[in-house]
């Protein structure tokens, strides 16, 4: 081992570090003769639009975070819909929400007429910062959509006061989420409504799918009405009159996605920690090189949707590009995060949300510079695979290459 950590850095001419084949490593979905058995019990009946599985789906999902109820979609964006839609957002309403977010966890809510007023994220968990929401609230809030950003849940306890105090709601987004605790408690529960995508590459996979959740019977109730139409009729109360048009979109969830999602829910928390013991090791090699892995307080049991580590200023002289090359360099898969701030997008900044919000009040601008802090601090960040099958050995290479990399880190920013 230390003869190899004195070895040159990849990027200088010296050996990589990871020599293993990573591809099985970090393959996902972990699919199996059981989702293959679950897909084509399903198949087989022909009943591909509305067979029970979904419903046990639902059920499974319900009972597993601990929820009253729980609606399948077709994607978590239009389950996020939904959500909106069942706290009746509608123009002019003003939503708060983080920028440092992938684009579904706000953009569904211009449908209604409803603006999201971009708020900075902490440093620590990379979730809203309940100060900043606060700061930011006005005459036309109505709520917050809180993120787990990456596994890591949020500052419920700040953020719940300050929902309370300002009586908003909570859209929870548990899309990166699912298995993840707070205090004890499923992300997923922690909402007045929430959000599970079960997109490919989340942690409860079913190709396209998403999860509403909510204890609240008339949410629940506003939710179906928007898109499921079959089921308003077995609504008892008087949304059953909407059953002959929906509001006007169709979300359920298919039934094959859904054979997969039940089995995959299954074996949520197994393959939850195996990819918390791999990047509980490999986080503490790397914090011992000075990088911070956020791996969350004491009352909080993160997952890893993604790997993110930040790359603290001080630690070495090497800009962060010149250090993601090296890595690469060495054989490791390393990157700099792939979700750009939404109120710098042209969507925003160039005002064509206003095209499908169409504000009536004054008109709302975004500007690039809006979000320092959150700017500055996602400009650290440095995303790695989440090595969900990965062995110690693919491990200790990484971390290997990560030791050479900053052991050179002057050379290598002298021969940039
Ligand atoms: C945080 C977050 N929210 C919502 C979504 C939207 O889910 P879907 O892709 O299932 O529509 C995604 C990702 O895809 C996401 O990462």
């Amino acid at each position: 081992m230390l003869s190899a950590k004195l070895d040159q850095p990849a990027i200088l001419g010296g050996r990589p570090a990871v020599s293993l084949d990573q591809r099985q490593a970090n393959r996902w979905p972990i699919v199996t003769a059981e989702d293959e058995a679950a897909v084509l019990e399903v198949l087989r009946t022909g009943d591909l639009s509305s067979h029970g599985v979904t419903r046990e789906l639902e059920r499974d999902f319900a009972a597993y975070v601990g929820r009253r109820h729980a609606l399948a979609h077709c994607n978590g964006t239009a389950a996020l819909l939904a959500a909106f839609f069942a706290l009746e957002l509608g123009p002019g309403d003003e939503v708060l929400v983080p920028t440092a977010t992938f684009w579904a966890s706000v953009l569904p809510m211009l449908w209604l007429g409803a603006l999201p007023v971009f708020c900075e994220s902490e440093p620590e968990r990379l979730g809203l910062d309940p100060e900043d929401v606060e700061r930011k609230i006005g005459a036309r809030t109505r709520a917050m959509v809180v993120v787990h950003l990456w596994g890591m849940p949020s500052r419920m306890s700040e953020l719940g006061a300050v929902a309370r105090r300002h009586r908003l709601a909570i859209v929870e987004d548990a899309s990166h989420a699912p298995g993840a605790e707070w205090r004890g408690r499923k992300c997923g529960a922690l909402g007045d409504v929430s959000v599970v995508s079960l997109q490919t590459q989340k942690l409860v996979p079913a190709g396209e799918g998403g999860i509403l959740l909510t204890d609240d019977e008339r949410l629940y109730e506003r939710a179906l009405c928007l898109g499921d139409i079959a089921r308003i009729l077995e609504l008892a109360g008087p949304a059953r009159r909407f059953a002959a048009t929906s509001f006007g979109i169709k979300t359920r969830m298919a039934p094959l996605s859904a054979a997969v999602a039940r089995v995959q829910l299954r074996h949520l928390d197994e393959r939850n920690a195996r990819r918390n013991a791999n990047l509980a090791y490999l986080s503490r090699r790397l914090e011992a090189l000075g990088f911070e892995t956020f791996m969350g307080p004491e009352h909080v049991r993160r997952v890893y949707f993604e790997y993110l580590i930040r790359y603290p200023e001080a630690l070495a002289p090497l800009p962060l590009e010149r250090l993601v090359e090296a890595l690469r360099a060495e054989g490791c898969e390393a990157s700099t995060p792939r979700y750009p701030l939404l109120h710098q997008q042209p969507f925003f900044t160039e005002g064509h949300y206003a095209r499908i919000a169409r504000p009536q009040g004054p008109a709302v601008t975004y500007r690039r510079e809006d979000l320092p802090r959150t700017e500055a601090a996602g400009a650290r960040l440095l995303r790695l695979p989440s090595f969900p099958n990965a062995g110690q050995e693919l491990l200790d290479q990484y971390a290997l290459a990560f030791e050479k990399v900053m052991a050179h880190a002057q050379a290598i920013a002298q021969r940039g």
